[in-house]
């Protein structure tokens, strides 16, 4: 039961926007992209269309991740969680800008092209660039059959179905599975233990359940979405994992609610976006329970001493201290996996802003769902 239904018959139905049923089908969409690729047994994924052996996954020595939008800073979720669990290097860059600065192609590097569409002409242009230095490239991409799916060498179809919405949700969700699958798979090869290798499977076995929790608390959500919305300009701040959720999340909220959104690393803000910081301007803050929590919250502080209004997104064990903040709680997972679940409020947030500003929701101005030409 994949869901690779027709586009054509795909239709928002009772909801009253094609970006609200993709956010609520997330729950549903997640299972399909793990379905029968996880071993409970060994801890690992199985992968079959990467095309890649065990000896071709212990060769490779660098990943390096190419995607435009919200599909560049999934790849930037998606290149840390590689270096953790597999322990190579990884990073990701805008496929946009790569083939400009004429790149070095190693034949130990695993590319990985990341598209909902298929057909964004600089990653597929990325791809070819890669392909022809005799790089190889695999792909991350939700439309089967399309040109980057077909240039590349292997891959990992998405299966989250058709996607309408110009902001991608659900896809943007299973991009971020698919590269625990890959984690997983390039980390069990290596030195990730079975143990390890259990305890996330069982992890990703939650997420989509945790997912749905998530989403019932969106009544919560609808004021504080509300309240940014009225705001000129607003930070999105997070550290490491969360980093690339916040320049997602900042991103979604300015593609939909046109207000200025900038992400920043919290550890960054004393450097200089601190002094933008006074009662009219909002951050939205992720503090999920890691090593650095409490050093978040000290950031926090800071904003609250400059009587910047703040919304922290975190999990239920952290303690804000007297920190007077709008708090969102997520369930907790493995923490490697906290990226997902931290992005969905940052999905219903982005949506009721730009629903409560009375904008075109599923159309953007400016913006295409997917740029084909250059
Ligand atoms: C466009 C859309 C973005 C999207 C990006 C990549 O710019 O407006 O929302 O993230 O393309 O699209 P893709 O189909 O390659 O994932």
């Amino acid at each position: 039961a994949q869901l690779d239904v027709d586009a054509a018959s795909y239709e928002a139905g009772e909801h009253e926007s094609f970006m609200r049923k993709e956010i609520l089908e997330q729950p549903t969409t997640a299972q399909a992209v793990l379905r029968g690729r996880l071993d409970e047994r060994f801890g690992t994924a199985h992968l079959g269309g990467l095309d890649m052996d065990a000896r071709d996954l212990r060769a490779v020595r660098r990943v390096k991740i190419l995607g435009c939008g919200s599909a560049y800073y999934v790849g930037q979720m998606g290149a840390a969680l590689i270096e953790e669990l597999a322990r190579i290097p990884a990073d990701a860059e805008a496929a946009s800008e790569f083939r400009y600065r004429n790149p070095v192609i190693e034949p130990d590097t695993l590319y990985v092209a990341v598209s909902q569409s298929g057909e964004t002409i600089d990653t597929l242009l990325a791809v070819q660039e890669v392909r022809r230095k005799g790089g190889r490239c695999v792909g991350l991409v939700n439309v089967v059959g399309s040109a980057i799916a077909r240039e590349c060498d292997g891959g990992i179809y998405l299966h989250a179905g058709p996607e309408v919405a110009v902001a991608s949700t659900k896809a943007l969700t299973n991009m971020f599975l698919a590269f625990a699958l890959l984690a997983l798979q390039l980390g069990r090869v290596r030195d990730l233990s079975i143990a390890d290798g259990k305890r996330l499977v069982a992890g990703l076995e939650r997420l989509p359940g945790q997912i749905e929790e998530v989403l019932a608390g969106e009544a919560d959500l609808v004021e504080v979405a509300k309240d940014l919305a009225e705001a000129r300009s607003l930070f999105f701040i997070g550290r490491v994992r969360g980093f690339p959720v916040a320049r997602e999340g900042a991103q979604k909220f300015k593609e939909i609610s046109y207000r200025h959104a900038e992400a920043y690393q919290t550890s960054e803000l004393k450097h200089g976006p601190l002094a933008l910081i006074d009662p009219e301007v909002p951050t939205v803050a992720l503090v999920p329970h890691d090593e650095l929590a409490e050093r978040n919250v000290g950031a926090l502080h800071e904003i609250e001493a400059r009587k910047g209004p703040l919304v922290v997104i975190t999990h239920e064990d952290v303690d804000l201290g007297e920190v007077s903040a709008r708090r969102i709680v997520v369930p907790r997972n493995e923490p490697e996996l906290d990226p997902i679940l931290l992005n969905v409020p940052l999905q219903l947030l982005a949506y009721h802003a730009a629903q409560h500003l009375g904008h075109d929701i599923d159309k953007p101005r400016n913006l295409a769902k997917s740029v084909t030409v250059e």
